[in-house]
């Protein structure tokens, strides 16, 4: 993998540039949709390449090992054969999966066990299993498994976890530098900066993971609940003793505006179910603002979903359809939303990226932040 710093802005800390994968090119800022189960749910590769303009997605490695099993995908020769998607791939390695079964496990030094959530079967994930399993997968992009710790987190726990992260982190690293790809095309391993919503332990796990020298970080541990404030002040603390020359990953993160503002810090990758999740339920992101499309007053509203959008839907179906379908529980109603939010976001990336290279950033976001926020 390779990354190239094309463009500093100069009043914010946000950064144009390319990275290079096996499976071709990514332009940052860059959102990555997720396809936790090998589909972005509801969407054909050929939507996803070609009118939501993805340039990667994401898979779930705990997803993926309890089905369809490492078996199939191997016989496959890796996720993008099974799914036929070319393009990058990154994994997540389980570390947010299993800390969201709550109930369902237990994590300790050697690793997490935990029971599926599909057939209870007891299973244990360690640092090098799960290393073993997203060589399997076959990711351009693979995570450390890490603990992602809950919010609140009281500061000793916080701090243990935090230690314990950076110890599965050298078990990581020790499998993966010693292990090779199983499809004849290079993979990559990003570490994960934890340390809750404390600024020493963030800045203390900061300096550990670069230390790791690998080829691009990431940070976990946020969006789960805390204040957007203390999710930026965070964010900040950790870009800037993150190395300018990697790529820097936001995990799971977030609403249109917490791209903006953490582009602005420096963050270059994002991922969040938020775009696909939410247009399942009928809220539509759009450059204007938030809209509902199951109240009321989009029932006779004739008028395209959103005429400024740049996805085939957008001006090929109208709100009050689209209405009637996601009230009608259509299956067609979801993915015309997913489309459109997942366009939307790409798009909104996109945008920032020109503008950072126009040097139009910093009034840009401004000017965006104040719309995205509307409630249509
Ligand atoms: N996705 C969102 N947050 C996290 C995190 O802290 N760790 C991992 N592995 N994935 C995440």
């Amino acid at each position: 993998m390779d990354f190239k710093l094309e463009k500093k802005d100069i009043n914010s800390k946000a950064r144009a540039g390319t990275i290079t994968t096996a499976h071709g090119e990514i332009k940052t800022p860059i959102f990555m949709p997720v396809g936790t189960a090998g589909t972005v749910k509801g969407v054909h590769q050929h939507e996803i390449k070609d009118d939501i303009k993805a340039q990667i997605i994401l898979g779930n490695t705990y997803h993926l090992y309890l089905r369809p099993k490492l078996d199939i995908l191997k016989s496959a020769g890796g996720l993008h054969k099974f799914i036929n998607w070319d393009k990058p791939i990154l994994t997540d390695s389980g570390g947010y999966q299993v800390y969201s079964l709550s109930g369902r496990r237990k994590i300790k030094e050697e690793g997490a066990t935990f029971s599926s959530h599909i057939d209870g079967s007891k299973h244990l994930f360690t640092p090098e299993y799960v290393m073993d399993i997203q060589r399997t997968i076959g990711a351009d992009i693979i995570m450390a498994f890490d603990e992602c710790t809950p919010y609140p987190c009281d500061y000793k726990y916080a701090k243990n976890s935090m230690h314990m992260t950076h110890r599965w982190l050298k078990r990581c690293c020790e499998r993966f530098d010693s292990t090779e790809p199983l499809y004849g095309y290079d993979q990559t391993l990003f570490p994960i900066v934890q340390g809750s919503t404390y600024k020493d332990l963030r800045k203390q796990s900061a300096e550990k993971i670069a230390s790791f020298e690998r080829e691009g970080n990431a940070i976990g541990g946020l969006s789960v609940g805390e204040p957007d404030d203390e999710m930026y002040e965070m964010c900040e603390v950790v870009t800037n003793i993150l190395p300018e020359d990697k790529p820097r990953y936001l995990m799971g993160v977030g609403t249109p505006i917490n791209l903006l503002e953490n582009i602005a810090l420096g963050i270059d990758m994002f991922d969040c179910v938020m775009p696909t999740r939410n247009a399942r339920n009928g809220m539509l992101f759009t450059s204007q603002g938030t809209i509902n499309i199951k109240n009321k007053k989009w029932e006779n509203d004739l008028s395209p979903i959103d005429p400024d959008g740049t996805s085939y839907v957008d001006s090929f179906y109208s709100k009050a359809y689209l209405r009637h379908l996601i009230i009608s529980k259509e299956i067609l109603g979801a993915q015309i939303a997913t489309i459109h939010n997942l366009a939307f976001y790409l798009w909104l990336v996109t945008e920032a990226r020109e503008q950072i290279l126009a040097g139009t950033f910093y009034d840009w976001k401004a000017k965006m932040v104040k719309q995205l926020g509307q409630k249509l």
